[in-house]
């Protein structure tokens, strides 16, 4: 089909690359097709509440190597249950979908690209459902979405996690000390396992196998006894315990929007386990620094192939898609498959197997 007016929006925790997508999504829609391109601004309250900017080869010029996203985000805004405190304090939910679907018949979009991880695509399989012709493109630091290879974002949250436990190794060294680094990743390991690895942990600790700190210990003081008196940890924010502990954070946003934070397993973790052994112990907490700032070329190349890709679908007419990394190739799936799955890191993953073949401890 032709394209002539196109909408993008980015929903979702933001991540390195979104700004290549972006780029992508606006250079192919123009170069190769001639269409007007329509940034819709801090994900579905654009859509909602019609806030919008024409993206131009011009605007989007020198946003390859920018963090974030130029349209700005939100993890909150559902169209279809859009959460308000009202005047008395109450949370009310509405539904904003029909409003949704008519601005977008009012900007006139031929279809809209929607950027974003497990909510946001569910989201915009339900708007595809409701009759808008959807692509959708796969991004999170996380990894977890099925369907695709990597999500865009991880890797470069991976190297800023391997950087930081470079740094980690070396003043743990000399001070003789358990160096914690609690990562992001939700309820997925994929980060602390890779920058792990990559980083030379001596323990990582992941959701998908609950951790026994009896068995930290152990790995600390089997190092400590072998001549080496300083240990590093990487522990993903969701992993749990053996008896099933997990640490969450609450907040006046988590109850608006009723969503389980992670944060505070490094703390805790480091607070069990100073108690029983002699070397000191610090924890780092990462945050947001995985998703910030520049985004590195694995992340740069796959957001612009994503972006490419899911024009050139839009042109075939295949909405109600996922674009997706199936190495070597950038391949289609259906929205409908994805339905709210969060990939985890399987029992019997090469890469655990490969972590405990080189002497790391995963905790049991
Ligand atoms: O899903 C991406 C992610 O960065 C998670 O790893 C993390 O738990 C969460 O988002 C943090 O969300 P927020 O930006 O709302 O603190």
């Amino acid at each position: 089909m032709a394209l002539k007016r196109i909408g993008i929006l980015t929903g979702g925790g933001d991540c390195s690359g979104l700004n290549a997508v972006i780029r992508g999504v606006t250079r192919t829609a123009i170069i190769q097709h001639g269409a007007k391109v329509i940034g819709i601004e801090q994900g579905f309250d654009g859509l909602i509440f019609n806030r919008t900017q024409e993206l131009t080869t011009q605007n989007t010029r020198d946003i390859l190597p920018l963090g974030g996203t130029i349209l700005g985000t939100t993890n909150k805004g559902n169209p279809f249950s859009y959460r308000e405190i009202d005047e008395t304090g109450r949370i009310q939910e509405h539904d904003y979908s029909e409003k949704a679907l008519d601005n977008f018949r009012k900007l006139g979009l031929d279809c809209l690209f929607v950027v974003g991880g497990d909510g946001t695509l569910q989201i915009a399989y339900k708007l595809f459902e409701l009759g808008i012709p959807v692509i959708g493109i796969p991004k999170t630091i996380d990894n977890d979405l099925e369907g695709t290879d990597y999500t865009f974002g991880f890797q470069t949250a991976v190297q800023v996690a391997c950087d930081a436990l470079d740094r980690l190794q070396t003043t743990g060294r000399s001070h003789q000390r358990v160096m914690i680094l609690e990562v992001m990743g939700r309820s997925a390991g994929w980060i602390a396992l890779e920058s792990g690895i990559a980083g030379g942990a001596h323990i990582i600790l992941i959701p998908e196998i609950p951790y026994n700190a009896d068995k930290v210990l152990e790995k600390i003081k089997l190092r400590e006894a072998g001549g080496h008196p300083y240990s590093v940890i990487v522990v993903a924010e969701g992993a749990k315990e053996r008896d099933g502990t997990e640490v969450t954070l609450e907040s006046a946003s988590t109850r608006l929007q009723g969503v389980v934070q992670y944060g505070g397993v490094g703390n805790y973790l480091a607070g069990k386990i100073s108690e029983q052994i002699d070397l000191e112990v610090r924890c780092t907490v990462l945050g947001h620094t995985q998703r910030g700032g520049t985004p590195n070329c694995f992340d740069r190349v796959l957001g612009t192939r994503l972006g490419t890709h899911a024009v050139e679908s839009a042109a075939q007419g295949e909405f109600g898609h996922m674009v997706a990394l199936k190495t070597p190739e950038v391949a289609l799936v259906p929205l409908k498959s994805l339905a709210g799955i969060v990939r985890k890191v399987p029992p019997t993953s090469q890469l655990i197997q490969c972590a405990e073949a080189i002497g790391i401890s995963l905790g049991r």
